[in-house]
């Protein structure tokens, strides 16, 4: 099953979240049959109203989870909070790790959270330009994943979703290339497989980076490709339908 996330960022008011959330419901209740995972990320305050209107036909997930379980820390919202309302978490997006200097340890901590919540981790790697141009991409993401979802059992490895998102496509316009995305989805699989051999093939691999509906198809066509995680293109639900029809083409 392929999966297609709506990860909104800092986007949309409760009233905008909840005219996209119906609209897409009526879309998918329209359909014969839905054989993907539809997942939207909305901010997290949405989350309570969005899911009284949640149909079956997709899921919510988080956009970031706290690193401790409870305490003193102002203004984070645990796993156990989260999981009232999402069965999914994006981890370690490169803007997280960006502008909240989110490290190896923190990202796996939150890792931790998710699993013993019950909740499936979304874990998100992906090399800067700077590696891209070094050339020194593919070490990058084998100390990301070293460092953080390699640490954990093999049990817990295959409850998780990664996310190959080349921080210099993110919001670009201009998504990786087919063969960057084969390469490095075809590398991902290979580090998982040493590990794990053929329970690897569990593990769906998304690719995120300025998907629409222009290249939705082609990517997916990639092998290891198992999913996209959509940022901007996923803020306009026409245009988001536009590409769930499309995993069926
Ligand atoms: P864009 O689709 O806007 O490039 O964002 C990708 C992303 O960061 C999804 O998590």
């Amino acid at each position: 099953m392929t999966y297609i996330i709506a990860n909104w960022k800092m986007n949309k008011t409760a009233r905008e979240a909840v005219k996209f959330i119906d609209a897409l419901t009526d879309y998918l209740n329209n359909k014969k049959s839905i054989s993907h995972h539809i997942l939207i990320a909305p901010s997290t305050i949405h989350l309570p109203i969005l899911s009284k209107s949640l149909s079956k036909s997709f899921n919510l997930a988080a956009q970031n989870i706290a690193f401790k379980d409870a305490g003193a820390y102002t203004g984070e919202v645990s796993a156990k909070m989260l999981s009232e309302y999402v069965q999914y978490s994006i981890v370690g997006h490169s803007e997280r790790r960006c502008y909240f200097n989110e490290d190896h340890q923190i990202l796996y901590q939150k890792l931790v959270m998710c699993l013993q919540h019950n909740i499936t981790p979304i874990f998100c790697i992906g090399e800067n330009k700077n590696d891209r141009d070094a050339n020194n991409y593919l070490t990058i993401i084998r100390q990301q994943l070293n460092e953080t979802l390699m640490l954990l059992d093999d049990d817990d490895l295959l409850k998780t979703i990664v996310a190959y998102e080349p921080v210099w496509a993110i919001g670009s316009g201009n998504a990786a290339s087919l063969d960057q995305i084969s390469e490095l989805h075809t590398y991902i699989r290979s580090i998982l497989f040493q590990r794990l051999g053929e329970k690897s093939n569990d593990i769906p691999i998304l690719y995120g980076g300025s998907c629409n509906s222009s290249n939705t198809q082609s990517i997916l066509t990639q092998n290891n490709v198992d999913g996209l995680l959509v940022g901007g293109a996923s803020l306009d639900v026409v245009h988001f339908q536009k590409m769930i029809d499309m995993l069926d083409v």
